[in-house]
Parts: C-alpha cells; sequence; structure tokens
C-alpha cells in the first residue's frame, strides 16, 4: 500500500481532501497527521474514520523531531500538505502562531522528506497547498497568474508566502520533488465560524449582528471546497514536478453582494421573509491592512489537467446553507467553549 501523509487533515479543506482520498484510493493509506487546534476537528471525518486505509495520527508540525521519526517509521511516498494557521484575523492579533506553524513546521516537514527519502525521488512527491493572498491584493481588474510577483500583505499570507518560497528552494536546491498550488476562498461544509460565510450563517440564525468590515467593498473569487479537493487530486497525481498550479472559481464577488444573497437563501432556509435579516448588517472597522481584491487565473489547470468547477455558485451557497442548519449541533459543539471568547475579543471593540 501507498502511504500517503496528509497534515491538517482535520480542518475544513484538508478533511475534504482526506475524504476524497480515502474513498477513492482503496490501494493507499492515508496518514492524517493534526494538531487539533481549534480549527481541526475529527468530526469532519465521522464517516470514514473506521476505514482500513485510514489513520490519525496526533501531533504537531512544529516538532521536528517527531515529524522526523513519523518519516522514519511510515516511510511515506507523498505528502499533502496543508496543516497551517489559516484565518487572517488571528493573524493580526497572534503572529507568532502563524510563523511557527506555517514557516517552521512546513520546513520541518521538507527536512523530513528530504533526509528520509535520501535522493531516492523515484515516485515520491511533496504537494504543498497555498493561497492566492500570497499574490497580494488587485485593483479593479486584472488577475493572479502563476508568474504574478508575491506581495503579501497580511501575517498570514506573509507567512504563507514565506513557506511557498523555501518549499521552491528545497526544489531548487536539493532537487525535492515539489508541487505547489495557490487557490482562491474556499466555502462549503465544515469550515469553522470564523470565517465569513459560516459565521454570517450561524449570526443569522441567532439574530446577531453581522460585522462587514469597512464598507463591504473588497472582492473574493469563491470555490466550493470539495472542487479544490478534487483538484488537488488532480494535481498531486497528474501535474510536473516543480510547478505551481492555481485555483479558482471565476466566481467573484463583493462582500456585501456576497452577504446580501447570502442572507436571502439562510432566509427562506429559517422560514423567514426572504431578505429581513438584512436588518442585522453592521459595518465595523475595517480589517487592517485589508486586501481589496482577490481574482484567480487558472487556465493552466483547466488547460494542462481539464479540471473545471463543477458547482456554480447558486448551486454551492445553497448547499452550504443546508449543510450548516442541517448540522447546527456540529455548529453548536464548535461554537461552544473558547469561541465565545474569541468572538469578544475580535469584534467587541470594533
Ligand atoms: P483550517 O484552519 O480549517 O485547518 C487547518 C488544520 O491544520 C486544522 O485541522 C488544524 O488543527 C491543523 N493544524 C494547525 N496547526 C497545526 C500544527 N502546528 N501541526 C499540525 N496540524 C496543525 O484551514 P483550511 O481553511 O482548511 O486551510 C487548509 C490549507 O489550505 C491551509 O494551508 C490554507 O493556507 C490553505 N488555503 C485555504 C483557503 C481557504 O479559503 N480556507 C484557500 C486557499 C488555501
Ligand atoms: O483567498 C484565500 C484565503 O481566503 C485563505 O488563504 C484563507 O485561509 C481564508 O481564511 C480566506 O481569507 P479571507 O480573509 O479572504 O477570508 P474571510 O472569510 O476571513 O473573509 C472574507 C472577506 O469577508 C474578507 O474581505 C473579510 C470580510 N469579513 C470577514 C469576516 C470574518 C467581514 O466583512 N466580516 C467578518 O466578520
Amino acid at each position: 500500500m501507498k502511504k500517503i501523509l496528509v497534515t491538517g487533515g482535520a480542518g475544513f479543506i484538508g478533511s475534504h481532501v482526506v475524504r476524497l482520498l480515502v474513498n477513492k484510493y482503496p490501494e493507499y493509506h492515508v496518514f492524517n497527521l493534526d494538531k487539533l487546534t481549534y480549527a481541526g476537528n475529527l468530526e469532519n471525518l465521522k464517516d470514514i474514520e473506521k476505514k482500513s486505509n485510514y489513520s490519525f495520527v496526533l501531533g504537531d508540525i512544529v516538532d521536528g523531531d517527531f515529524i522526523h521519526e513519523l518519516f522514519q517509521t511510515h516511510q511515506f511516498e507523498g505528502v499533502i500538505h496543508l496543516a497551517a494557521e489559516s484565518h487572517v484575523d488571528r493573524s493580526i492579533t497572534n503572529p507568532m502562531e502563524f510563523i511557527m506553524t506555517n514557516i517552521v513546521g512546513t520546513v520541518n516537514l521538507l527536512n523530513a522528506a528530504k533526509n528520509i527519502w535520501k535522493e531516492n525521488y523515484d515516485g515520491k512527491r511533496f504537494y504543498h497547498v497555498s493561497t492566492d493572498e500570497v499574490y497580494g491584493s488587485l485593483g479593479d481588474t486584472g488577475y493572479f497568474y502563476e508568474d504574478t510577483a508575491y506581495d503579501p500583505h497580511s501575517p498570514y499570507s506573509a507567512s504563507k508566502a514565506s513557506s511557498d518560497h523555501l518549499v521552491r528552494a528545497y526544489h531548487d536546491t536539493f532537487g525535492l520533488p515539489i508541487i505547489i498550488s495557490n487557490c482562491s476562498n474556499n466555502y462549503g461544509p465544515n469550515q469553522f465560524p470564523e470565517k465569513l460565510i459560516p459565521l454570517f450563517i450561524n449570526n443569522i440564525r441567532h439574530n446577531k449582528p453581522l460585522p462587514v468590515y469597512g464598507e463591504g467593498l473588497n472582492v473574493r473569487d469563491w470555490l466550493y471546497v470539495v472542487d479544490h479537493a478534487v483538484a488537488i487530486d488532480e494535481i498531486y497525481h497528474k501535474g510536473k514536478i516543480g510547478e505551481t498550479f492555481n485555483i479558482g472559481g471565476h466566481n467573484e464577488w463583493k462582500n456585501i453582494d456576497l452577504i446580501k444573497v447570502l442572507i436571502k437563501v439562510v432566509d427562506e432556509h429559517l422560514g423567514r421573509e426572504a431578505g429581513s435579516s438584512e436588518s442585522l448588517i453592521t459595518y465595523v472597522t475595517d480589517r487592517a491592512g485589508h486586501d481589496l481584491r482577490y481574482a484567480i487565473d487558472s487556465t493552466k489547470l483547466q488547460e494542462e489537467l481539464g479540471w473545471t468547477p463543477s458547482l456554480q455558485f447558486e448551486e454551492g451557497i445553497q448547499k452550504t446553507v443546508a449543510w450548516y442548519l442541517e448540522n447546527q449541533q456540529w455548529l453548536d459543539n464548535v461554537t461552544s467553549g473558547n469561541y465565545q471568547k474569541y468572538y469578544s475579543e475580535m469584534y467587541d471593540k470594533r
């Protein structure tokens, strides 16, 4: 059996990647390494946790000795690295966590792969999952391409940019067989409700204010999470070593327009008059260094590997709202405990 290490597999995107790999490739044994931070949740993988080709490993990628031993024990053939601190707002209040996990953690994985594979790179792959935020911010026009110069602005995006550079450096210097992808904003089931869409669904449900940063004019390019997982599978198996692929939905929305669509859909699902929850919209102090617009050109991925998003946004948002409202226990579990503290620290003074 091929042993594949997925890091961050208990998180939002990682859980969709693990599920896809475990179900699609019975000939693989998928090891899910996760620290189970506030964003990691084994509930996300309940449906596959008993499969014989799946194992969960609790651990921290910042612990270099532990990572080395794990590679030595299992002799992984491939790595799909998603573990990260991923929320921009938290990176503004606590940058150090981001430096440690996103940079030091990534280098620990690179070192382990390099030292255990010992230049016998036949059939090996180190796939690093990254973000479009490394490219910075666009004005009203234009797109991010694979060769767009890096220009990160938040501690989160700077830490991801740094990790991307280090992954490329290990390819150029040590020949490590790496691949990188940079994706736009994901939405869908199992996203922790600190990010815009699940946070707003939860707040609408509880008739709580909807904190719109600034004037709500920032633009994001939204992709359904399962389409990202499918792209990762395609790139991991068919992408050329050393290459970068942009992944995006060609689905740009101004925040305020997206929020109004979301409100309408949630209201309908809750049996309220569609749009009535717009009264909850509350404009709050903008995010520091808030990037205006992201937009991905994913032509390379479409032309070279034949990937396209499978879902139109209207369908994706319906599925997403339905999932959160049908899984209120999941939402209630992740918003109990420390969530209230996080929420008041992040929003009370805005
Ligand atoms: P997430 O925050 O939902 O999940 C991150 C996972 O990593 C969690 O399960 C967490 O427990 C784990 N983790 C964190 N620190 C760890 C550590 N030190 N050791 C081991 N595990 C650790 O994140 P996500 O939204 O699923 O993002 C996954 C990856 O995709 C990240 O690398 C992120 O930068 C990238 N990405 C995310 C998006 C998006 O829209 N969410 C878009 C593009 C790229
Ligand atoms: O572009 C890819 C990135 O998308 C990923 O790399 C990140 O991991 C992921 O978190 C996401 O980053 P964003 O900062 O774009 O996502 P977030 O959901 O936090 O915010 C989306 C937009 O909504 C952004 O312009 C800020 C705004 N916003 C967000 C929150 C949480 C609000 O107006 N109010 C809010 O309460």
